[in-house]
């Protein structure tokens, strides 16, 4: 039984992370999406929207028969993911640029918790450029980041900055 634990702020979630959902779900039999509750990073959405938004959407993806879970975290993400008993953290690499901030964390991931293994996953070209940041960066100036978001994402994108 093999357990993974994919971490990440989701300030939202972008089918960049879907895409990394669906490549790893074949090779764990369970899969914790885990949401960072950062609040001092004043997110867009708070972490109880975002584990809504990702539970809505993962239905849509096929995740092949990995149990899908969702839950947030505060703190280490090597203490969440041993607190799990989680064999591995999964993280997207998107492009070289990626590569630095990935590997000192997994390293300090791997001094704090030797047992768990990261693992990354390539993204899909077609995402290589997509970034929650990027994301919301478009959508507040008016932009259009169709196709790069779920739809149920934008549509909460939306409902937000109508409020
Ligand atoms: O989606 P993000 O923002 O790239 O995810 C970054 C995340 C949440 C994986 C990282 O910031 C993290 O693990 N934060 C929890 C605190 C922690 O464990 N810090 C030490 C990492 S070596």
């Amino acid at each position: 039984m093999k357990r993974a634990v994919f971490p990440g702020s989701f300030d939202p979630l972008t089918n960049g992370h879907l895409d990394i959902i669906q490549r790893s779900a074949p090779l764990f039999d369970e899969m914790i999406v885990a949401v960072l509750n950062n609040p001092e990073k004043r997110p867009m959405f708070s972490v109880e929207e975002r584990c809504d938004m990702i539970r809505e959407v993962l239905p849509s993806i096929d995740t092949d028969d990995c149990k899908m879970t969702v839950e947030s975290f505060s703190g280490l993400t090597a203490q969440f993911a041993k607190n799990r008993d989680a064999d591995a953290i999964v993280r997207g690499i998107r492009a070289v640029s990626d590569y630095e901030y990935e590997l000192r964390m997994a390293l300090m991931n791997r001094r704090l918790e030797p047992e768990i293994e990261t693992v990354f996953l390539m993204a899909d070209e077609e995402f290589s450029y997509v970034s929650s940041t990027l994301m919301k960066q478009v959508f507040e100036l008016g932009g259009r980041v169709e196709g790069l978001i779920p739809e149920l994402v934008e549509e909460r994108m939306r409902a937000k900055q109508n409020k």
